[in-house]
């Protein structure tokens, strides 16, 4: 049997009774798959497409014979018809009942996650099995953002317009007024494991503005999300230069850049954030959007800007732009 999730499509080698497949992915720990008793039973799922696997959590059964599922193997690959050609992420030597525990699969890459128990009469009984990818492209793209106050036509979108602003900041770059403890917000919707927020700064004027800037990542919305915790405070960024700070895996679904004090103004070029979470049906479509056309935009982009002397640039994308945005970086030519 087979299942159309919103984020994939399970099968197993049998089905026994109505434990299907797809009971592994709905989220509820008192469904379960299960096989018929066989050589070599697998359970395996389809990503849809190449994902870049962090680690795989598995929940066992909690109602009995738990030891069934000693020795089985995560597998990660592309191969779908022979999963055993895979390549093992990691064994599983034991489950309590009940009981979920999480393998690292350190970034493999593969379209199918496999569980396969190795041997003669053995069964598959997997109540849960979650797969954290890390995404290759900017989280923030598309997602809702919002600042404390908006200095003329600088909005907050456009911090995350994929476009840096070195030819035309006003309509590509972010900016409050100036103000008491300025802020910037995105909602990247769901919760992610934040891996590094990589922050453009303006190439005209005045760099220092965003000295002292925090980023904070998390779930709170108090205080318009700035008393989340803090990845890291920018000490400063040279014009129009993209620095990484590093989040180790901090938790949320909002990422708030702060400036204490008074008298300040926040201008983001760019803002981007990376890292790992569960794989949603929206992922899918969007990841889909790039196109070769947004490309050779961005190369003529790179040249205008060696043309006006920018030469030691590199441009750097961690995903093309859409069509429209580089319209207008076309036209600035
Ligand atoms: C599911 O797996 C079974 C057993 O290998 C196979 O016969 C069936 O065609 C598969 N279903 C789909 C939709 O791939
Ligand atoms: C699966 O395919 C992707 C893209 O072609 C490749 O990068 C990756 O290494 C492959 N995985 C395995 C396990 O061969
Ligand atoms: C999958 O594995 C089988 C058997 O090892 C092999 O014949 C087949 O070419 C593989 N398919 C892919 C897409 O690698
Ligand atoms: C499923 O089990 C895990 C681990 O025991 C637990 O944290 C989680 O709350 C359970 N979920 C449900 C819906 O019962």
């Amino acid at each position: 049997e087979s299942f159309q999730q919103t984020w994939g499509t399970a099968n197993q080698s049998t089905l026994y009774y109505t434990w299907y497949a797809q009971n592994a992915l709905d989220r509820l720990n008192s469904t379960c798959t299960h096989t018929d008793l066989q050589s070599d039973p697998w359970w395996k799922l389809d990503l849809l497409k190449t994902y870049s696997v962090n680690r795989v959590t598995i929940t066992n059964r909690p109602d009995c014979c738990e030891y069934r599922i000693n020795g089985a193997e995560i597998r990660i690959g592309n191969n779908s018809s022979d999963v055993f050609s895979n390549p093992v992420c990691a064994e599983v030597s034991t489950i309590p009942a009940g009981a979920t525990y999480s393998y690292s699969c350190r970034g493999m890459e593969g379209r199918y996650v496999t569980v396969n128990i190795p041997g003669t009469s053995k069964y598959i009984t997997l109540c849960e099995v979650v797969v954290y990818v890390i995404f290759p492209g900017n989280l923030a793209t598309g997602r809702t953002v919002t600042q404390s106050s908006t200095y003329g036509l600088w909005s907050a979108e456009q911090a995350i317009d994929f476009n840096p602003g070195f030819i035309q900041p006003s309509s590509s770059c972010s900016s409050t007024d100036i103000q008491t403890n300025p802020w910037w917000r995105v909602d990247l919707r769901y919760i992610y494991r934040v891996s590094r927020v990589v922050i453009t700064n303006r190439l005209d004027c005045c760099p220092e503005r965003i000295n002292g800037a925090e980023i904070r990542i998390g779930n709170s919305l108090e205080n318009n999300g700035n008393n989340n915790p803090i990845c890291a405070v920018i000490s400063s960024i040279p014009a129009g230069v993209s620095s990484t700070y590093t989040c180790n895996g901090m938790e949320g679904q909002y990422m708030n850049l702060f400036i204490p004090g008074d008298s300040k103004y926040l201008t983001l070029c760019e803002v981007e954030v990376y890292g790992e979470g569960v794989i949603k049906q929206a992922d899918l479509v969007f990841w889909e959007t790039i196109n070769s056309f947004t490309i050779i935009c961005l190369f003529q982009l790179q040249s205008a800007l060696v043309e006006r002397g920018f030469s030691d640039m590199t441009l750097q994308w961690s995903q093309p732009p859409e069509k429209d945005v580089t319209g207008k970086e076309a036209r600035a030519q």
